[in-house]
Parts: structure tokens; sequence; C-alpha cells
């Protein structure tokens, strides 16, 4: 338990408007996309570098955990604190700092909506291309802690590839700066990269360099409906091969496809074995001719029909419905465990084609669609925990995939990291050396091990 005192020294760190201590606002903070959730036992919101180094420096002394968090839209339980202490909500951090046109740059506060990020620099011409689904309520500052990706990262590159440098307040409190305002650096080792994706355990992200594309001329989206899921599964890697060129290349099985069928702007034929949705970017002048180009390939491999979207509302209705589907699963059954896995090109085929035997095994509902264009799938384990033979089934069910995953030479988490959820799997994928030495790293950062204890590491950071 944190004493009154602590409390107190944390109000007198950052104002005590920006301290919540209430059971009911405790438990506001507590969860995040998983249905996991433990109640922090003070909420902080701070407003800047200074003051969160602040907070560090006490949690050092006192000895509380402190866990940052965005917007909560997390998929693996990262921001939630399961050692208590401190749920550093970064949310107040929220400006945009600097759309610099001229060096194709941003830079802003870890608390901005990234939906918003996006809607502004398209406002002067420019594109801040990563799109996860969550965009319209997610933060960039969890983004750059998960290095979350989205559905145009084939083309464009995750969130790994738009950051150029970092201000970071480390676990022990001092503040530094990594990376640089170009887009080439290499003084010293490269810590910008070390903090993508490090899921808060390494320090506190206060500001964040993005690099910035030109705003494309045009988009065009497509779906291919295939008759069945090898033929659709073996274009992508054709698609990409033929240097179509795709901006999105995204895939869903049939029964994903029935959670959201209302929402498509077309008339699915119920035949319909699996969906290819594609987006071209480009010049108006050329992209309607590589979206033709790229609708008779998808014939070519056996899709019918191969539909257009013929105006941006229509086109948007149709990313809309492919944002929605994670929480439109749920129409199948009321818990899910949803992996995020991804495969080399040529082994997605038989990644797909096998869940369903290891649907039939554990006698669970195995929906898959997602990222086909990166080999990164997200496969859904169905489920009702009030059921005990599906309760008991789900990690096996898990297990089993995982185990295909690294027969396929494949990695356990294409973009929304480990957090709870994996830990207890990190040894499928890392060595016993590699798991020792990024807990060495994890150890020079944080001696203490405040910073967001319990996460990637199965039994902790130390
Ligand atoms: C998506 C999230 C689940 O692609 O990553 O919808
Ligand atoms: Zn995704």
């Amino acid at each position: 338990m944190m004493q009154d005192f602590v409390i107190k020294e944390i109000e007198a760190a950052v104002g005590r408007d920006n301290v919540l201590t209430r059971w009911e606002e405790r438990w506001c903070y507590a969860y995040d996309a998983t249905d996991l959730a433990q109640a922090p036992e003070a909420v902080v919101f701070p407003g800047s570098a200074q003051e969160i180094s602040k907070v560090l420096r006490l949690a050092n002394r006192h000895g509380f955990a402190v866990t940052p968090r965005g917007a909560g839209t997390g998929r693996t339980g990262g921001a939630v604190p399961v050692a208590g202490g401190v749920v550093l909500v970064l949310t107040r951090m929220n400006r945009i700092l600097e759309i610099n046109a001229a060096d194709m740059l941003a830079v802003v506060e870890p608390g901005v909506i990234t939906g918003h990020l996006k809607t502004a620099v398209e406002e002067q011409g420019l594109y801040y291309p990563p799109d996860p689904s969550s965009a319209d309520y997610c933060t960039i500052g969890g983004n750059v802690a998960e290095c979350a990706g989205g559905a145009v990262a084939v083309q464009y590159g995750v969130t790994r590839d738009y950051v150029l440098g970092l201000t970071v307040v480390l676990p022990t409190g001092e503040i530094i700066d990594a990376g640089a305002r170009t887009m080439k650096g290499v003084v010293g080792y490269d810590l910008t990269r070390l903090f993508l994706g490090s899921e808060g355990t390494l320090g506190v992200i206060t500001r964040i360099i993005l690099r910035l594309a030109p705003k494309p001329g045009a988009r065009q989206t497509l779906a291919a409906a295939f008759p069945n899921l090898k033929a659709a599964t073996e274009a992508v890697g054709l698609i990409l091969r033929a240097g179509l060129a795709p901006t999105a290349l995204e895939f869903m099985d049939r029964a994903t496809l029935n959670c959201v069928r209302q929402m498509l702007p077309f008339k699915v034929p119920p035949q319909v074995a699996a969906l290819l949705l594609l987006a071209v970017d480009g010049h108006r002048r050329e992209v309607a001719e590589r979206a033709a180009a790229m609708a008779r390939f998808c014939r070519e491999q056996g899709a019918r029909p191969v539909m257009r979207a013929k105006t941006a509302p229509e086109a948007e209705s149709f990313w809309r419905a492919r944002r929605a589907i994670s929480p439109a699963l749920f129409k199948v059954k009321p818990q899910k465990v949803s992996e995020d896995v991804a495969v080399p090109l040529s082994a997605i085929p038989e990644l797909v084609g096998r869940l369903e035997q290891i649907s039939r095994h554990r006698g669970l509902p195995i929906l898959c669609y997602g990222h086909a264009g990166d080999g990164n799938i997200h496969i859904n384990v169905m489920y009702d925990h009030n059921i005990p033979q599906e309760q008991e089934a789900v990690g096996p069910a898990v297990k089993d995939l995982f185990a295909l995953v690294r027969q396929l030479k494949g990695t356990l988490s294409g973009e929304h990291g480990v957090g709870l959820t994996k830990a207890p799997y990190l040894g499928l994928e890392l060595s016993q050396e590699a798991i020792a030495l990024q807990k060495r790293i994890k150890k020079a950062f944080d001696p203490n091990n405040i910073m967001n204890p319990g996460k990637i590491f199965p039994g902790g950071g130390s």
C-alpha cells in the first residue's frame, strides 16, 4: 500500500488536482483492451517531463511501481498496473508542438490522439501513415511504446519507421533525448529504436519527432472475393511479387466477413470464403489504372467478384467496417483471445489453412483477419468463459497456434507486443541468452524495477 505521505509528495510534484485516489476513479484506469484489469493505488496526470521525473524519483525512493498509459487501447495488458502503485496517464500532454512542412516532420507530445495528428498534418498537405484500427481514440505515445502497425504498413511501414527521435524520462528520473531531426543519424547506439515497442518498461516518452510523408494524391479501394481460403491466401504473395505495390493488402475469412457483412458498402455473395481488401495510393492520373491492374490480377487468381469503391464515402465505409472487425467478433462468442502473429509471406496459406484443424481439435471457433500483406494475421480464439470446457480449451488452442507459428518461422507478435498476455510464451521465440541480455538492459535502465514491472518477461523484469 502507498502511504498517505507518499501520495502527498506526488500531489506536491504534479498538483493536487492531477492525482486521483478514490476507488471508483482508480478502477477507471485499471484496464486496457484485453479483459485484464487491476486498479492502481493512484492515478497521476503529469503535465511535463519535469513532473514525470519527480514522480519517478519518488517511485525509486519509496518503492512503488509506475505504469505509463495513453488511452488504454493496448491489446496485451501493457497498461494494466499489475504491481499496483501509480498509473501515469499521459493524456494531458496532448499538444502538437510543431508541424514543419519544410522539414517534413512533426513534434508532438505523447497524449496526442493519433487520428488528430493525421488530420492536422493532412491539412498541411502531409501524411502520417501509421493507421492502427484504434486511430480515432488511441494516443501516439502508446503507438510508440507498442510500435503500433495498421493496414497501410505493407506500403508505408509501422510506427517505428516514422519516429526520428524521442525525449524520454528514464526510470531513474533523468531526461534524455534520443535520435535527431534528420532521416539519417548514427551517433551512438540507436536508443530511439530500443524505446520503440518497449511497452513502457524502459522510460516515459514525453516528446516524439515524427517523419512525415507527402499526402497521396488519390487512393482507390478494392475488395476481391475468393471462393476458397487457399486461393485468397496464395494471392497475397503473388500480388506483392507481381509488383502491384498495394497500399493495403488485408484479409478476412468467412466467419469474420459474416460479422461485418452489413457494414460493407457492397453485397458480398454468401458462397465467398475469404475477402482480400486492397488499396492503392498514387497520383490521380495513374491510380485508377493501377487499381484496374490489381483487380485484373485478382480475377486471374480466381476472385469473383472484385468490387471497387466508387466514391470516397464508399471507400471510407469499407475501411470503417475493417476497423470495426475486432469488436464485431464478439457476435460469435462473448470472449476472445486475439493474437497478432506474423509469418513469412510464403507461410500464410499454411498458417491460415491449419487453423481449422486447431479449431476442430480444441472445439472453439477460430476467426482470422488482418494485415496479410505483412504476413501479420489476427487470429481470434473465441470462447465463453462460463462454459468450463471452452475456458479450459483456450490456453491449449493458443499454445497450438504459437507452436505452429514458430514451426513456420514466424513471430508471436507483429504489432501488439508481449505485455502480460504473451509473457509466458517469450521463451518460444527468444533464447535464454537473448532473454538474459534483455533483462540486463532493463536492469541498466531501471535498477529498482519500478517501471511497468511484470510485463514482457515471465516472472518480472529483474
Ligand atoms: C486490427 C487491430 C486488432 O488490425 O490490430 O484491427
Ligand atoms: Zn492489426
